[in-house]
């Protein structure tokens, strides 16, 4: 009788235990912010996604999509009450209950999206009374389900519809909203197009960077069938220094725009662009040339035309009886697949871990994805091995640097014996790369994009005191020389070259 209490009362306690335990998020400080594209809980299959199966670990933000525009109120509206609000207790709730257990996370609200179009919004920004209607229905709306703040998804302001003093207005309306939002605590955001048009006609960037709290790049979309040309959908570079479609352009150009760097986050892609061949012979595929139909094929789940999510994508790799080529297009850093007529165009961990270091070494806020939904949230496919490749490369150029060794001593990095987290470590007086071992079964994508920023970040320190020695190195040099007027010419001359042989030494062997 006692026996069965006590055990109850265990059963009790751990329940409470279990039930209160918190989790942490990212370590790396830089913001992850994660896309839900909730709609994914109506895929077929394995496809289908719903929030219970996030892992919140690997976020810093959860943004739900979509919220609408009601054209008749200017005010904010659910978009699918059955799954928002009322299925199992609503997804609204469902995510924003994460934030017990994971105390960290931040769950905004995102409206728009390309569905929602543009003119809607453009009629609601141009007046004073109208932005103030829809500002308060907002703050109605996430007193209400509380969410942490809202993600505005106008695609896009002086487009789709929209006017060109939509460019004004924008700014206006944030800054209300930002305005409004100041007391409660509400985090404003907005995804901002990538590309150079939209950038231009639809964003005063300098205004908007000063009242967003983050900036949500769109970096992806840069091609697909619509080009007419086989064509990357997220190209790192572009094929050459005029081509404004690429993701460093984007960056650049938000920056020597007035954007901090420190408030944009670089937007990936967790799906690829899928196009069929114009001739099936053709047997060298070059971006930006091969020709395609108008129209690509779908994704088993997605179902999207010209569309394939990571998932789907990796499970035509893992098909052993399926013949798919596995190419890289170096220019972008891309990966791409072809069987036959057909060509997808991607990201894998690969590429995202080249994107990530892009970020990092911009010094940008963090990371964001579109969406977490098309990740292999299901662990279904084998991982890839060439994930952190390029790190790998870079460190083999560094750890010949002669600089590196002074960096090595001045920089405490953690030893390898004590700590197995992802690091450059040292051990017996040498700089390691040590890779990361892989850590659950599923998420490979949105795992890489945060191991891929502890690198990044570590190897960025490393440089960084390599840099600073360099430099104090060429100080020393001159003061050395400046008390001696016994120097002859020739020792002067010595110097001299042997400084700038160092420096060039140090220059070539750095990246
Ligand atoms: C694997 O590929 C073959 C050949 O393309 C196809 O017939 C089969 O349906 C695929 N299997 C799965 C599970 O997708």
């Amino acid at each position: 009788m006692y026996k069965h209490l006590c055990v109850c009362v265990l059963l009790l306690i751990l329940g409470i235990l279990v039930r209160t335990q918190s989790f942490g998020g990212p370590r790396h400080g830089k913001a992850v912010v994660c896309y839900v594209a909730t709609w994914a809980a109506y895929r077929k299959g394995d496809g289908s996604f719903s929030v219970n199966q996030l892992n919140p670990q690997l976020c810093t933000h959860l943004v739900y999509s979509f919220a609408g525009l009601n054209q008749e109120t200017n005010g904010i509206k659910i978009l699918d009450s059955w799954l928002d609000i009322e299925k199992e207790s609503g997804a609204y709730n469902q995510m924003v209950a994460l934030k017990n257990r994971y105390p960290h996370l931040k769950v905004t609200i995102a409206i728009g999206g390309w569905n929602e179009g543009s003119e809607k919004y453009s009629a609601m920004a141009s007046k004073k009374q109208t932005r103030d209607t829809f500002i308060q229905s907002v703050l109605a709306f996430l007193d209400k389900y509380k969410f942490d703040g809202l993600d505005l998804d106008w695609e896009y302001p002086a487009k789709r519809g929209g006017q060109p003093h939509d460019k004004a207005n924008y700014v206006t309306l944030v800054k209300e909203l930002k305005e409004a939002f100041q007391d409660k605590g509400y985090i404003l955001t907005a995804a901002l197009g990538a590309g150079k048009n939209t950038m231009d006609v639809a964003y005063d960037l300098a205004k908007l960077s000063r009242y967003l709290d983050l900036i949500h790049m769109m970096c992806y979309d840069y091609h697909g069938t619509w080009d007419g040309f086989v064509g990357a959908n997220a190209p790192l570079r572009g094929g050459s220094d005029e081509d404004a479609l690429s993701v460093e352009y984007t960056i650049k150009y938000m920056l020597s725009h007035g954007v901090s760097p420190y408030k944009m986050v670089l937007g990936l892609p967790m799906y690829g662009r899928t196009f069929i061949l114009s001739d099936p012979d053709t047997r060298q595929i070059e971006f930006g040339r091969t020709k395609v139909q108008n129209v690509g094929f779908k994704g088993r789940y997605t179902g999207e035309n010209g569309f394939m999510g990571y998932n789907e994508i990796c499970l035509e790799l893992n098909n052993k009886t399926s013949s798919w080529e596995r190419l890289w297009h170096k220019p972008s850093s891309t990966p791409y697949l072809r069987n036959g007529d057909k060509i997808i165009s991607y990201d894998n961990a690969r590429s995202i871990a080249i994107k990530v270091k892009l970020a990092m070494d911009y010094n940008l806020g963090g990371l964001m994805v579109w969406s977490i939904d098309t990740d292999d949230f299901k662990g279904h496919c084998t991982r890839d091995t060439d994930a952190f490749l390029d790190f790998v490369e870079r460190h083999e150029t560094m750890v010949d640097d002669p600089v590196l060794n002074e960096a090595l001593k001045t920089l405490k990095l953690r030893d390898a014996h004590d700590h197995s987290d992802t690091a450059y470590v040292i051990s017996g007086g040498k700089l390691h790369l040590r890779l990361p071992e892989p850590m659950h079964s599923n998420y490979p994508l949105m795992e890489t994009i945060n191991q891929a920023a502890n690198l990044a970040l570590e190897e960025n320190r490393i440089v960084e005191e390599m840099d600073r020695i360099t430099k104090e190195n060429a100080i020393d040099h001159e003061e050395e020389r400046k008390p001696s007027s016994a120097h002859t010419i020739s020792a002067d001359l010595f110097y001299i070259t042997l400084y700038l042989t160092l420096r060039q030494l140090s220059k070539i062997l750095r990246i």
